[in-house]
């Protein structure tokens, strides 16, 4: 029953998606667990790239099952026309299951997202504008409409006139109504029906057949509702916690939690970022390393590599290995600096705050790391590497205390270096 966790370990877009893709040729069964089509993942296969927001990033290899998990929240036209997409790229979609536990995101919710920033002005969080908090909201306040329910049209009309109700006065002005919803829901459910199952059971039956099953996070740690940077964070959890609460698996299943970082750093939208670079450098990581957003098509604030957030996140997650992407982005580099500390009014601490108020004072305590100047995109092995590129390595193994099993040079599957194979480690 090898269970293994990838979970983002900085602020999303670490390269999760194409990591899944890498790891999934040896799965069973991949397991999206939560966030909604907020999550933007772009895989390369030879000539061909793929761009996902809910379909769970192992879809493109034949054997593998794919669950959307009951912590999924699912914009159900986002959803078909991904599908249809994948059918369109003769990718075979009959392996796809969607728990019948997972939330609709209504068109409303839409609505409710895109007020509810207006309102907040210039404390806006910077949301993707997809809905995502709302749907959650209505979930956690019980009020929320299940993968399930459109199958009981009494059940749903009922569900539906209370969340009018319950939002009467931010949906004024809707052109939304209870019958327009539900007609909407009924005819996605129309064609989702054969996908919608009871996933946790069929997650654990994997389980207990001894089948290889990834957990895959959505977001990063440091956008997680609890452990990230509160409030400019989603709302969910995509730590590896949360894999198990969201999946309906038991924490005792998981073997190896392997967390995604970047070799520097990255965030979209609104909220703090300690080693963020507001200049020219920053401005070069961002057209070498191409960050503009997947879902949104927002330019990614970047930064210095955050040793100080990526050691919270080794706790928080309690991350067994690392993935370290992107490294040829920093070929471009003559030096580079990681932070190793932070200053919090005067004193020097390698904990990341858990008061969200200190975030602001936060002063990167920084050391000076050589750079290697060489293009390490057409290598062909970990050991190919320039000695400086490996002792970067080095150095975050050294500071996590874990070891770094893969590193990627290239959004290409094959540019990936597989220093431990994980599915050897489980
Ligand atoms: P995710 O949300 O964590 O799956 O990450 P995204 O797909 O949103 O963002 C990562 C971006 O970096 C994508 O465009 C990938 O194709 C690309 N990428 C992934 N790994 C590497 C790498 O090692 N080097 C480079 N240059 N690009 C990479
Ligand atoms: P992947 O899976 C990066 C950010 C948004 C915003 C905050 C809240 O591709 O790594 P939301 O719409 O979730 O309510 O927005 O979270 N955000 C992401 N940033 N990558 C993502 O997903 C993100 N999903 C949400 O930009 O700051
Ligand atoms: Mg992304």
């Amino acid at each position: 029953m090898p269970a293994v966790v990838i979970v983002g370990a900085q602020w999303g877009d670490e390269g999760k998606g194409k990591i899944t893709d890498y790891l999934a040729e040896g799965a069973n069964a991949v397991v999206r667990y939560q966030g909604g089509n907020n999550a933007g993942h772009t895989i390369v296969v030879e000539d061909t790239t793929y761009k996902f927001h809910l379909i769970p990033s192992g879809i493109l290899h034949d054997d593998t099952l794919c669950f959307l998990g009951s912590g999924v929240v699912i914009d159900a036209e986002k959803l078909l026309s991904e599908i249809d997409s994948l059918i369109e790229q003769e990718v075979e979609v009959d392996r796809l299951r969607l728990s019948d536990q997972a939330h609709y995101i209504l068109p409303t919710h839409k609505e409710l997202d895109i007020s509810a920033e207006a309102q907040k002005g210039s404390a806006k969080i910077g949301t993707t504008g997809r809905g995502i908090g709302p749907a959650y909201a209505d979930k956690i306040s019980r009020s929320g409409i299940r993968l399930a329910d459109p199958a009981y049209p009494e059940i749903l009309r009922t569900k539906l006139e209370q969340h009018f109700r319950e939002h009467k006065t931010a949906l004024e002005g809707t052109e939304w109504t209870v019958d327009s919803v539900a007609k909407y829901l009924e005819d996605a459910h129309e064609r989702l029906r054969p996908f919608i199952c009871s996933a946790p059971h069929l997650i654990n039956d994997q389980l207990e057949e001894n089948k290889r099953v990834l957990f895959e996070g959505a977001q990063g740690t440091l956008l997680d509702i609890d452990h990230g940077t509160y409030p400019f964070v989603t709302s969910s959890s995509p730590t590896a916690g949360g894999a198990c609460a969201a999946s309906g698996i038991g924490p005792t299943e998981i073997k190896l939690v392997l967390g995604i970082a970047k070799a520097y750093a990255t965030r979209v939208g609104s909220g703090p970022f300690p080693t963020e670079l507001d200049d020219d450098l920053g401005e070069s990581m961002r057209q070498h390393g191409g960050e503009f957003g997947t879902t949104t098509g927002r330019p990614r604030r970047c930064g210095w590599l955050d040793l100080v957030a990526l050691r919270y996140a080794r706790r928080i997650n309690g991350l067994t290995h690392i993935a370290l992407t992107k490294m040829d982005v920093l070929d471009h580099f003559d030096s580079l600096k990681v932070c190793t500390a932070y200053r919090i009014n005067g004193v020097e601490t390698k904990d990341f705050p858990t008061d969200a108020n200190l975030m602001d004072v936060i002063e990167p305590v920084y050391e000076d790391v050589a750079g290697w100047k060489s293009d390490t995109t057409k290598l062909k092995d970990y050991q190919d590497l320039p000695e400086a590129a490996r002792n970067y390595v080095k150095l975050i193994e050294d500071f996590l205390g874990i070891p770094v099993a893969i590193v990627s040079v290239g959004p290409q599957r094959k540019a990936t270096f597989t220093r431990l194979p994980i599915w050897d480690q489980v």
